[in-house]
């Protein structure tokens, strides 16, 4: 068995974690985020700089928490995107110094397989056929998920406009509360009415196509509200907001569900963190007998055990180790775990 090293820096999180033949041994994360949020979002070079700063001691910590060595580790995974160019370029470095040094095989993953596959570190293995809806700050997707390593992955819907992450982001700014966003919307709506006010369910109209995700006009609709009603309370506000995304995520996940014949639902990324989803989600899949996968918490933010966990996937799977003169892709839709 193979105990497999997974890096991280797609974003502002260092992340490294270990996993051997599917257990995850240990893992530790930095985070840049504290930095970036006088500018109320990331700022590339800040999180390339913090990435430089936090690999060598995250590896130690993840190292020191899985009770293993650096001479335990037979290979090497990396997100080689998508995601910020500068960042992405830190990790790919590094782990391409790393399987140097240690003479082990070098994988360059697909951040999306990485969150997908979060998922198997606690619910193991998936079916033979899932649909997956990924929900982060840059992707919003509906997909068919066969074999994570070998079967292309199908898109069935992606967003027209913002990803869900980034609509929380930018209406959690909107509305004054703390960067980042989607975790402050969480907080304020839990003293909030979800009821309060009926906002738009984007692209649910007869003849809308079923699938789509759009965003970007419920960002306006709130902000919109928030001018008219400059003495409404934000806790409601942020609550009705989130009721919006959280109801029109989980009503189409549940078509692609039924329109795919499957009887799996596996909702990953970081949006998916979010309580309010993952309560809507479990309600409305126990009432159609839809089996629900959804990682813990910390597993569905960005991390290093995620990107562990595809290599180990690709490992297990004997797929040909990456060209060791491969770069970061910082633009690539998810097809294929392995991306280089
Ligand atoms: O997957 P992720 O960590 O990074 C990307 O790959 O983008 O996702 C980050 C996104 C951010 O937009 C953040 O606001 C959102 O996930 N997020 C949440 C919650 N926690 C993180 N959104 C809603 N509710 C949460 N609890
Ligand atoms: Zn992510």
């Amino acid at each position: 068995m193979t105990v497999v090293m997974g890096i991280e820096t797609s974003c502002d999180e260092t992340g490294v974690g270990f996993v051997e033949d599917g257990v995850l041994l240990g893992d530790a994360l930095a985070s840049s985020m504290d930095e970036h949020a006088r500018f109320g979002g990331v700022v590339p070079e800040i999180a390339a700089r913090a990435h430089l700063q936090a690999m060598v001691p995250t590896v130690r910590t993840a190292l020191g928490r899985a009770g293993i060595g650096l001479g335990d580790v037979g290979a090497v995974a990396v997100t080689a995107g998508p995601g910020l160019a500068t960042a992405l370029h830190v990790g790919v470095a590094a782990a391409k110094a790393y399987a140097l040094a240690l003479g082990v095989p070098l994988y360059g993953v697909h951040h999306l397989a990485g969150h997908a596959a979060a998922d198997t570190l606690e619910h193991g293995p998936l079916p033979e056929r899932s649909i997956g809806l990924i929900v982060s700050g840059g992707h919003t997707s509906l997909l068919s998920v066969r074999d994570l390593v070998r079967t292309p992955i199908v898109h069935l819907s992606d967003t027209y406009d913002d990803a869900a992450g980034e609509a929380f982001d930018k209406v959690a700014r909107l509305l004054g509360l703390p960067y980042p966003g989607g975790p402050s919307i969480d907080k304020a709506a839990r003293e909030g009415d979800r009821d309060a006010i009926r906002f738009p369910r984007p692209l649910t109209g007869a003849g809308d196509p079923e699938l789509a995700f759009s965003f970007s006009g419920l960002k306006t609709a709130v902000a919109r509200y928030a001018e008219k009603h400059p003495d409404a309370d934000v806790n409601d506000v942020a609550a009705s907001f989130q009721e919006a995304v959280a109801d029109v995520l989980t009503a189409k996940a549940l078509r692609a569900c039924r329109q795919e014949d499957v009887d799996t639902l596996v909702i990953v990324g970081g949006v998916a963190a979010n309580s309010r989803i993952r309560e809507l989600a479990r309600e409305r899949c126990d009432a159609a007998g839809i089996e629900l996968r959804i990682p813990p918490m910390r597993l569905c933010t960005d991390n290093g055990a995620m990107i562990a966990a595809i290599g180990d996937l690709l490992v297990r799977d004997g797929a040909a180790p990456s060209k060791p003169d491969f770069s970061a892709i910082p633009t690539v839709e998810l097809q294929l775990a392995q991306l280089s």
